[in-house]
């Protein structure tokens, strides 16, 4: 293995770690300035998780019934049972529709209205007048939103310049004796070769970390890498207590039945054909936020009133939208559901269950995109040269529960946030400050310890274990009890991870390899969600503690912040807004 010394190098005025659409919408920015902008992704650019995303992009355009940002950003507050730091989410609200009208132009085919609009279709927790009737405010290409704005983001990245280092696998950040970043070494997958790629900025822009669970709707890559890296490079975790499950994935197998389904007309109903979600959310019913709809079948299926033969699901009826309405706005859903299922969901209602599908938390970012720490005084302070986009990143504007269609409008809102930030630093950091070989070396190390040689467990049986054990552990219901239990087992997993070994050590697109640094990664975070959630003893958003069944806010309206070595500290909810009254904490009903 090549030393720190020898490995070669590449200059960069940015390196964004990431290309789904928060890594791709900054890096425009920049190559659009002129800096000079490397972008690092383990897949082909247009495989990042952001091609998964279905529903759409909230903004409030109107088109449908009115609306207006204040709204949205009274829905998000709530939806985020009132956890979001209210800068953040009234700056996200208000950029909405000129960066929806901004994707349009860059390519996006959005669906239409009759009059040419563009389509919008209700959401969960969306309202209008502050919590009055339902909103239409997620603008949509048919259910494959996410795909059309990640391939035009990346055409437009092509246009721009971006330079795409495809396939290469980033190990870790390299960081001066200043606390400077500077850059990461990276792998290039087909070739088994590192290379240092030194930058005056960094941007982290990963995506989540689904694969945490084993049913989930995330892409196979999203294994929490950028939030490994931070936790290594002694930066902490915000709120990773909060993960979202999604309340329609494919029962026993995870994949996302988008909630469009519901937002076109569809609906749940339990073993005795009734309509549950009736009882629990008397209001919003279907529609109301996925905390709430995933808990509730959770429920149903607890009580014995779920469906089939294990009683361990329900039903999404969308026999009663017709067969113009599915293959119109629901194309996709129903050919996963041919594919996976052999059932048409224009005659037959498909079978759901919650499925982990949002991290809420991640590396702690300000609304410019920067990523901040706890000062020596405890004051929050920004990491030179490292910013973060997207789900990697907690700004916070998900708080404790993401609202559907707000995390396509977050990546681009705090994508071009970041990209403008790095710009303005660019301007007066005109020089790549010198890189120390000792930055490099502890990469190295990282990527040398699975050279070792001998006997040892398998990643891949590893990896499963961990799945099944936050599964288990770390689900939609929490008690004391069960977590100290996880995370008892994760500490565990964690001492074996160290003795596993690899029995293939070539180079040339060795993905055992970089399965094994994932899982590195993978574990850290198991600790943080585990850990922050063990801590937290109030019922919050996603955050479910039958042992603490209500909300605290007297204790714990606070972000929790996990370091490496288990360490936990929290850090105020920021309740002031930017121009508007604050939305104080209510008691929270759909
Ligand atoms: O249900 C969905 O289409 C997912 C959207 C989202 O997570 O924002």
């Amino acid at each position: 293995m090549t030393g720190a010394a020898d490995i070669p190098r590449r200059r960069f005025d940015t390196l964004v770690i990431g290309a789904g659409g928060g890594g791709l919408r900054a890096a425009l920015q920049l190559s659009q300035d002129e800096a000079t902008v490397a972008v690092v992704s383990k897949v082909f650019p247009t495989r990042s998780h952001t091609v998964a995303a279905q529903g759409g992009m909230n903004a409030a355009l109107g088109n449908v019934v009115p609306d207006n940002w204040h709204w949205h950003m009274y829905d998000t507050v709530k939806g985020s049972d009132y956890l979001g730091d209210q800068d953040a989410i009234e700056y996200m609200c208000r950029a909405a529709a000129r960066l929806v009208v901004e994707m349009e132009h860059a390519g996006v085919p959005f669906s239409r209205l009759e009059n040419g609009k563009i389509y919008q279709r209700p959401f969960g927790g969306q309202s209008q007048n502050f919590g009055g009737a339902q909103a239409s405010r997620t603008c949509a290409a048919a259910d494959r939103t996410g795909h059309a704005i990640l391939h035009a983001l990346y055409q437009q990245n092509l246009r721009a310049q971006t330079h795409f280092f495809d396939e290469f696998f980033a190990i870790d950040l390299i960081k001066d004796d200043e606390g400077h970043i500077l850059g990461a070494l990276v792998l290039e997958i087909e070739t088994g070769e590192p290379l240092v790629i030194e930058a005056k900025t960094t941007l982290l822009a990963t995506g989540g970390v689904g694969q945490l669970f084993r049913n989930n709707t995330n892409a196979r890559i999203n294994t929490g890498d950028g939030m490994g890296m931070a936790l290594r490079a002694g930066i902490p975790l915000e709120d990773m207590e909060f993960f979202q499950f999604h309340p329609t994935g494919i029962a026993g197998k995870g994949m996302l039945i988008t909630e469009g389904g519901r937002g076109e007309g569809g609906y749940l109903v339990n073993k005795d054909g009734a309509r549950f979600m009736e009882r629990y959310a008397p209001k919003a019913k279907d529609l109301a936020s996925r905390d709430v709809v995933s808990r509730a079948i959770a429920t149903e299926v607890r009580e014995g009133r779920g469906c089939g033969s294990g009683g361990d699901y329900v039903l999404l009826d969308l026999t009663h939208l017709g067969a113009e309405v599915v293959k119109k706005r629901l194309p996709g859903i129903r050919e996963m559901c041919l594919t996976f299922l052999h059932l048409d969901p224009i005659d037959k209602p498909i079978p759901v269950f919650p499925t982990a599908h949002y991290t809420m938390g991640g590396v702690p970012t300000n609304r410019y995109g920067e990523v901040v720490t706890l000062g020596e005084d405890g004051s929050e302070e920004a990491v030179p040269g490292l910013y973060a986009a997207g789900e990697c990143a907690c700004v916070s504007v998900h708080g404790a529960n993401r609202l559907g269609g707000n995390s396509l409008l977050d990546i681009v809102v705090f994508g071009r946030a970041a990209g403008n930030r790095i710009i303005d630093y660019l301007k007066s950091h005109r020089y790549h400050r010198p890189l120390p070989l000792s930055g490099v070396e502890q990469a190295v190390t990282r990527l040398q310890r699975w050279e070792q040689v001998g006997e040892g467990e398998s990643v891949g049986a590893l990896k499963a274990e961990l799945q099944r054990t936050m599964e288990h552990y770390c689900g939609v219901f929490r008690t004391e009890e069960v977590l100290a239990e996880g995370l008892k087992k994760v500490q565990e997993l964690e001492q074996r991870l160290a003795h596993a070994r690899l029995k293939d050590h070539s180079k040339v697109f060795n993905t055992a390899r970089i399965e094994a640094l994932e899982l590195e990664n993978l574990m850290d975070v198991a600790l943080a969600t585990v850990s922050s959630a063990l801590a937290r003893q109030e019922s919050r958003g996603a955050h479910t503690r039958i042992d603490h069944a209500e909300r605290d806010d007297e204790h714990w309206l606070k972000h929790s912040l996990y370091f490496k070595g288990g360490r936990l500290d929290y850090k105020p909810v920021r309740l002031q807004p930017l121009t508007v009254e604050s939305f104080p904490p209510k008691p929270r009903v759909y």
